[in-house]
């Protein structure tokens, strides 16, 4: 019997209108828009705005923008992993919600925490429940309102991030497509460095908590940029060099979109010209799970089919890792 192969056949992408510019981040704390610029690479980012709506609307839109492209009822929905760190509530899980917004009435939905590689864990989750030949359907999202856990007077954290989700539909295959290897790491001991501080089981939320703003991100910037230039790249290559991949052989890198310089120095790594490297972290920031579905949805129509492309990404956790996509359509 053939191998089965999980193959990514649509791709869904939803980002709020409001645009949050550099200018209007200089009225509200002391940046300018050449500091961002020329440390970040971002010029401005998305923020969902309204009363009522978390990260479960931007991910219903995406989910459901992969079921109209692909043509396929909600109801053949078999399975939907949501990878966030903003979710709409502790419980229930984002994906049981997205579940019930976007009609996927038969499928189970649960979340996964891996911050900024989260959609590579639920990606090579995903895959690995096409593989096994058990489900035939599988809804892979990454989403994040970060504009909600984000101090809007800490200079150090309020210009990176923005917010928006992406979503692919993964199917099976016999051809020579879809994930074809994946080199997933954590290492928690990097949680210092990258965290939020209050409203997990260890420190509940309360007056103090609130008042001592534990709710936001807490982001050793310089020592976390060190480990993701190290991280990213390292496995990036690593996973080109135990696939025999040259520079030539891949068609993008889709790296995670923190900041240029950690895109940059990845790309170097590799070999790749700058032509072969999806960059739109100018236009929305660093949407943590986001980032790496809304390249594809962007990319899409230029995608052709057996592209080699390497999906890259490093984040809170410290979780990192690299996959490996033969594009299928
Ligand atoms: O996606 C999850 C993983 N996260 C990441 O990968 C983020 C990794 N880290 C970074 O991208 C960068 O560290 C930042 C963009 C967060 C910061 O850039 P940096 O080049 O590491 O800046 P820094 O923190 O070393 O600060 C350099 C200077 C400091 O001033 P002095 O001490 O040199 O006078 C800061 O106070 O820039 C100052 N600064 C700012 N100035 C204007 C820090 N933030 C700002 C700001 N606007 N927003």
């Amino acid at each position: 019997m053939s191998k089965i192969n999980a193959a990514i056949t649509a791709v869904g992408g939803y980002v709020p209108e409001y645009r949050l510019t550099n200018k209007e981040l200089e009225s509200m704390v002391d940046t300018n828009d050449e500091w961002i610029r020329t440390r970040t690479g971002i010029e401005e980012r998305r923020i969902l705005k309204g009363e009522g709506l978390g990260t479960s609307d931007m991910a219903a839109e995406a989910a459901k923008e992969v079921c109209a492209k692909r043509g396929i009822s909600p109801h053949e929905i078999e399975c939907v992993i949501c990878a966030t760190v903003t979710p709409d509530m502790v419980f229930p899980a984002t994906a049981n919600i997205v579940s019930d917004k976007a009609g996927f009435i038969n499928a189970f939905s649960y979340d996964i925490g891996a911050a900024c590689s989260g959609f590579l864990y639920a990606l090579s989750t995903g895959a690995a429940f096409i593989e096994s030949g058990r489900y035939k359907k599988v809804i892979v999202i990454g989403a994040d309102k970060m504009s909600s856990i984000i101090d809007y007077s800490d200079r150090a954290t309020c210009i990176i991030f923005g917010d928006g989700a992406g979503a692919v539909l993964l199917e099976p295959t016999i051809e020579d497509a879809g994930i074809k290897d994946s080199i997933l790491k954590s290492d928690g001991s990097g949680r210092q460095y990258l965290h939020q501080k209050a409203g997990g089981s260890v420190k509940p939320a309360s007056v103090e908590t609130v008042l001592a703003k534990e709710h936001y991100v807490y982001q050793e910037g310089q020592a976390v940029f060190k480990f993701a230039v190290k991280g990213m790249a390292d496995v990036s290559y690593e996973l080109m060099q135990r696939n025999n991949l040259t520079a030539d052989d891949i068609a993008w890198l889709v790296p995670h979109q923190a900041n240029l310089r950690i895109i940059d120095a990845t790309a170097n790594r590799m070999s790749l010209p700058k032509e072969k490297v999806m960059i739109n972290i100018h236009k929305f920031g660093n949407t943590t799970a986001g980032t790496i579905p809304l390249c594809l949805w962007e990319w899409e129509s230029q995608l052709k089919k057996g592209d080699n492309i390497i999906l890259s990404a490093f984040g809170g956790g410290f979780t990192w890792g690299a996959i490996w996509v033969k594009w299928a359509y």
